[in-house]
């Protein structure tokens, strides 16, 4: 099977080699758990190794996710540069609809050769719907749209809480091929990232909740790690 390499240190070797082509990934967390950061380096790793990717940024500015994520990562030094020669492109569409986004992908796949995207997030267009029926509908048609495209995708989903105990199912959940979960963890004083991979249609993963960083020079997944 094909895979997409993360480049995220320890994310792949989870993966068993990286997320399988075309499939359609969620990032779920609460708020700062570092679901734009997992993103971003997602299509930094790629641009560097030859693999163009498009951010459709439905929250931030392009200009404020760009300054964030060059303070977030300081090693990541030629974002600008990637930027400028379209291996790494940032857009923000100016509506909050799925069709638009798919459009969006679509054209940056035939004009770029775009091979991975990430949409950040899910959940501002989920605020669109009224009804959560047409928005499972909308996602479900949108992803089979989307699974005929050659590109990987990672889609973030906000969770309401960034307490692992008081997750529950979201709609993302059951229709998204997989789903990678990011926590907050509340360790007495302190706070512990730590991630697992909830579910991978199509290949085999670890189950292991596992701690991770933020560092300078992107995230660092700790495979074999314990959280305690
Ligand atoms: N330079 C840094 N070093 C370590 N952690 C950082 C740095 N910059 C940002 N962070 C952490 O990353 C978090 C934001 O992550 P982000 O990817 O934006 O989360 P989310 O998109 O899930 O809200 C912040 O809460 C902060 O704790
Ligand atoms: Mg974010």
């Amino acid at each position: 099977m094909d895979r997409v390499k993360t480049g995220i240190v320890g994310m792949d070797e989870m993966l068993n080699g990286g997320i399988p082509m075309r499939r359609h990934v969620a990032i779920y967390g609460g708020p700062g758990a570092g679901k734009t950061s997992f993103c971003f380096e997602y299509l930094y790793r790629g641009a560097k190794a030859g693999e163009n990717g498009v951010y459709v940024s439905l929250e931030e500015t392009t200009d404020d996710l760009i300054e964030n994520m060059a303070s977030t990562f300081p090693m990541f030094t030629d974002i600008k540069e990637l930027i400028k020669s379209k291996k790494l492109e940032i857009v923000k569409p100016d509506k909050l609809e799925l069709e638009s986004v798919a459009d969006l992908i679509e054209d940056r796949i035939a004009e770029n050769d775009v091979k991975r995207a990430v949409i950040d997030s899910a959940t501002m267009i989920r605020m669109a719907f009224a009804k959560e029926v047409e928005y499972r509908q909308t996602l479900f048609e949108f992803l089979s749209l989307l699974r005929n495209l050659d590109c990987t995708t990672l889609t973030t989903v906000e969770a309401t809480t960034a307490k692992k105990e008081e997750m529950h199912f979201d709609i993302e959940h059951f229709v998204m091929d997989g789903i990678i979960n990011l926590y907050n963890l509340d360790r007495e004083e302190r706070r512990i990232r730590a991630l697992e991979i909830f579910k991978m249609r199509g290949t085999d993963h670890s189950r292991d909740l596992v701690p991770f960083k933020v560092t300078p020079q992107g995230l660092k997944v700790y495979v074999g790690e314990k959280v305690f």
